[in-house]
């Protein structure tokens, strides 16, 4: 029997997850690592904690399975995207830790960049807005930042990524410096219509483009994991962002088709086919991701804080010690009470993308208490959601949202808070029976390549609903309630 391992290097933690010849999930090993908040608005990972975890928890995988290395026909590597490592060609040591895609800190330069009028043209070239969560800025912070970074980078001695970027590269020994379209698609300087690096952007941010990784489609030949790391040498034949790599798991191929992926945050992607679709409406035009040399875009809402909200309960407020507990909580609040939690704790992402405003809560009362902060915690991952869908409704008029929202991540488990968002997106809202979708996503892409795994269609049709959740909200009160969410949010922006 042959088997795929999967590599989903995320946020708070590193998994590897094994796939048996079927598309089945048999072993698993995740490991958690530091976070780093060297300063208010600065997140940054260490690239070693990162690498380290990611050997540990393959080796646990495959060891838990009871196979032998030899017997991993693929690997496939998806991650946290956005996040920025520079490392030395030669000696492979990182030169400042990874600055991760929550870290605010070029916001100054972000607004420069506006100031004189550069959006447009980034936005032309990239389908990105000009913000701090996009790795150009982050980068450029590095290069400006560490001592002699530029002239090395320059002179060819330096080597910028993302996380899978630097995974490729450790795990071949140095031999091969790539990334996918996808990953590259997030870094703002990648123009995704004409599918390369964008001199004039690199230029503009004073990047030397010599630095920049080899841009590969999803499931394309990444190298050989060498032997002395996990036992075989092993081939890496499939890489995606992890919130691509979701929307494959999801199987979401047609265009139309939607998937929403709640972890730390909240990402909803949008197949919109071979055209990039313009937004109007201030969502992102990205990359889902690139077969045969053609890539399929998607409009793509981000928002940042989802699961992190059910995390503040947890660790900032101490109310609950996990997160299962918001469930019962949720159920057990008054009824009367209409709190609106707005978790902007790191800013807005989309549709209203402001790095600076904070969070709040409206309608606090004396009686206010943890079921009534946790309902609200909940119900303000649903009403995000409602923002971003309304947006790809209006950016796509012509062929229409299918109505149904797959969903996966963390907080997809929670039947309460995924019957709200049914409720308040007035659709139907499905869970598949395999909820390590992202996982799956990037299996699929290096099985396929391997010859172990189906094509797309048959693939597709592998993909089965676990539950259903439909609206049994009546209309009145979605109205009253979602129209209390945008009230709360304009107060939040304009405090
Ligand atoms: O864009 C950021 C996203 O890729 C992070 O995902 O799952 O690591 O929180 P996650």
């Amino acid at each position: 029997m042959s088997y795929v391992l999967a590599i989903d290097q995320g946020t708070t933690s590193t998994r590897s997850i094994l796939f048996d010849g079927e598309m089945t999930p048999v072993a698993r090993a995740q490991e958690e690592f530091p976070q780093h908040f060297p300063q208010s608005g600065w997140v940054e990972h260490d690239p070693i904690d990162l690498w380290t975890t990611t050997v540990a928890t393959c080796r646990t995988a495959i060891e838990q399975a009871g196979i032998s290395p030899s017997q991993v026909a693929a690997i496939g590597i998806t991650n946290q995207r956005e996040t920025v490592i520079v490392w030395d060609r030669i000696t492979g040591a990182p030169i400042h830790n990874a600055i991760v895609w929550q870290d605010r800190r070029t916001a100054d330069q972000c607004r420069a960049l506006r100031d004189s009028g550069h959006e447009q043209m980034i936005t032309d070239r990239t389908g990105l807005l000009v913000d701090p969560y996009f790795s150009g800025t982050k980068l450029r912070w590095i290069l400006d930042h560490v001592d002699g970074a530029r002239e090395r980078a320059t002179n060819g001695d330096l080597l910028f990524g993302t996380v899978d970027s630097y995974l490729i590269w450790n795990l071949t020994g140095g031999a091969v410096h790539a990334t996918d379209a996808t990953n590259a698609a997030r870094t703002m300087l990648y123009d995704i219509r004409k599918g390369g690096w964008s001199s004039t952007i690199c230029k503009l941010l004073d990047i030397p483009m010599q630095m920049l990784p080899d841009v590969k489609d999803c499931a394309a030949d990444f190298g050989r994991a060498r032997s002395d790391i996990l036992g075989a040498e092993i081939p890496i034949f499939g890489v995606a962002g992890d919130q691509q790599a979701a929307t494959l798991g999801q199987a979401c191929f047609k265009p139309g088709m939607l998937k929403s992926t709640y972890g730390t945050g909240c990402f909803a992607l949008l197949n919109t086919g071979e055209t990039p679709v313009v937004s109007k409406n201030r969502l992102l035009t990205t990359i889902a991701y690139q077969l045969g040399g053609n890539p399929t875009y998607a409009l793509e809402g981000s928002i940042f804080v989802a699961g992190a909200a059910v995390q503040w309960l947890r660790d900032g407020l101490q109310i609950i010690d996990d997160a299962a507990q918001t469930q019962a909580l949720a159920e057990a609040a008054d009824p009367h009470q209409d709190v609106i939690l707005v978790p902007a704790f790191v800013g807005f992402g989309a549709p209203y993308w402001n790095p600076d405003s904070r969070g709040a809560a409206f309608g606090l009362t004396r009686a206010t208490g943890p079921a009534e902060m946790a309902k609200a915690a909940l119900e303000s991952v649903g009403y995000q959601t409602r923002d971003l869908l309304d947006a790809m409704s209006a950016d796509w008029q012509a062929t229409g949202v299918q109505s149904t929202l797959r969903v996966d991540g963390g907080m997809s488990a929670s039947n309460w808070a995924m019957q709200f968002l049914s409720d308040i997106i007035a659709a139907p809202v499905d869970r598949p029976v395999i909820q390590e979708t992202t996982a799956l996503g990037v299996a699929w892409l290096a099985g396929m390549y391997a010859g172990l795994y189906p094509d797309q269609d048959e693939f597709a049709a592998s993909w089965v609903r676990e539950t259903q959740f439909t609206p049994t909200m009546d209309p009145n009160l979605r109205a009253a309630k979602y129209e209390s969410w945008q009230k709360a949010v304009q107060a939040t922006l304009s405090f």
